[in-house]
């Protein structure tokens, strides 16, 4: 049995975690968090919290995790750089999984997009396209954002220097090594992601369209079972799928 505390429990995917945990008999929901409730009690009685808040939030969820030795599953996105650092620290006491994106398919089109970039070559010109709701409030998604690292890491470039946001006014011609991201929002869209492969004559495009946010909480929930016990470190869904 494994003990879990949501945090966030009132959003779009608390709710939806705490849907999926009482379909799955090994799990139990000790306590559902959200803004303005106290975290540390109700963490006294699990072995694990799942985060999927804001990412102001998660660095201190994080911090007092790694206090009291209990393990921590990351579903929030949009960090920055010192957020990021404060949740590496606390790795260095507690197992975490930090993960851009919880579902089987997403993590299948991760591996998809590194084997498609190191067999198409520098030839193709790499854009990636999400697509999300109305409420997001970071863009370009984590996801997607885990796309770009990937696609970077292939072609040997800084993110931060190949990285092209949109396009307006006179761009000029495309750069070869630049890598474009697109980020529509509008209407209940749950996630879509494409990556695309253009070259002279031909097109690639790999798409994953997430409908229902019950595969990033079941993920989550999986991510949660697997990492209670675990040595302290960051984990990501690959780790907990067997993909590395
Ligand atoms: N990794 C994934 O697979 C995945 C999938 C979907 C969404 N997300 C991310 O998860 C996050 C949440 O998404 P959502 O659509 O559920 O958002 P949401 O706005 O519906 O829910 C966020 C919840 O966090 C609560 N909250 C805010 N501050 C808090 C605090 N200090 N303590 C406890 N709770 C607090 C809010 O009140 C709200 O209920 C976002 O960062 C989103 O990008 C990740």
């Amino acid at each position: 049995m494994t003990r879990i505390l949501i945090n966030g429990s009132k959003g779009r995917m608390g709710q939806a975690l705490l849907a999926c945990a009482a379909r799955i008999p090994a799990i139990e929901i000790v306590a559902g968090v959200d803004m303005g409730d106290d975290l540390a009690a109700p963490l006294s009685r699990a072995d694990v919290t799942i985060d999927f808040t804001l990412h102001e939030v998660t660095a201190g969820v994080a911090e007092l995790s790694a206090s009291r030795g209990k393990a921590l599953v990351i579903g929030t996105t949009g960090h920055s750089e010192a957020e990021k650092a404060s949740i590496r620290a606390a790795a260095a006491r507690i197992p975490i999984v930090w993960a851009s994106n919880y579902s089987t398919g997403v993590n299948t089109l991760f591996w998809l997009t590194r084997k498609a970039a190191e067999i198409l070559g520098p030839g193709f010109d790499l854009e990636v396209v999400e697509m999300h709701h109305r409420h997001k409030k970071d863009a370009p998604s984590g996801t997607a954002t885990t796309l770009l690292e990937i696609l970077a890491d292939v072609r040997k470039v800084h993110l931060a220097e190949a990285l092209r946001h949109g396009r307006q006014g006179i761009t000029g011609a495309r750069t070869e090594t630049e890598i474009g991201i697109h980020a529509l929002r509008g209407g209940d869209v749950v996630g879509d992601h494409t990556v695309m492969f253009a070259a002279d004559g031909e097109r690639v495009e790999l798409t994953h369209k997430a409908s229902s946010r019950d595969t990033f909480a079941n993920g989550a929930l999986r991510a949660a079972q697997w990492v209670v016990g675990r040595p302290p470190g960051i984990y990501d869904m690959q780790d907990v799928l067997g993909l590395k």
